[in-house]
């Protein structure tokens, strides 16, 4: 069979999408997760609540290289967090042992 050059255009346009839904961030996904950890509790999407909003987390680390690393170790580890009264607490982890569902949460709230 020889192969026509509609059907090499379509391998690659199809290859293409491929390559850019697996970097795509799954929004839902991250959704789902912020709620089912409890995150929604102290974070609002835009809304400030006892945590900052995670379209201000965005904002505040745009165009920093290392915010995707800094933001999964933050997630992971359980670091101290800062409350608006002063007091300090462990900072809640992510519920996932999948360091992919913890990627695609960290790139969803940084892309808010
Ligand atoms: C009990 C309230 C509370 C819960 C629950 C909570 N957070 Fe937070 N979070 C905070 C506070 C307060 C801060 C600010 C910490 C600081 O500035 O030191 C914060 C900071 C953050 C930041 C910004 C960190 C930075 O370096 O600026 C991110 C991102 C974040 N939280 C995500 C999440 C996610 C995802 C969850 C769910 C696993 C979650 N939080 C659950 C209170 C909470």
């Amino acid at each position: 069979m020889r192969i026509s050059q509609t059907t090499l255009v379509c391998a690659f346009i199809a290859s293409a999408l491929f390559a850019f839904d697996a970097n795509a961030v799954d929004a839902d996904a991250a959704k789902a997760l912020a709620k089912k950890s409890n995150c929604l509790r102290c974070h609002g999407i835009d809304k400030e609540k006892t945590g900052p909003a995670f379209n201000a987390v965005a904002a505040k680390y745009k165009g920093v290289g290392t915010a995707e690393e800094k933001l999964i170790k933050h997630l992971a580890s359980g670091e101290k967090a800062k409350f608006p009264d002063g007091h300090e607490e462990d900072h809640m982890i992510l519920k996932t042992d999948d360091p992919a569902d913890t990627k695609n949460l960290v790139d969803w709230i940084l892309s808010l």
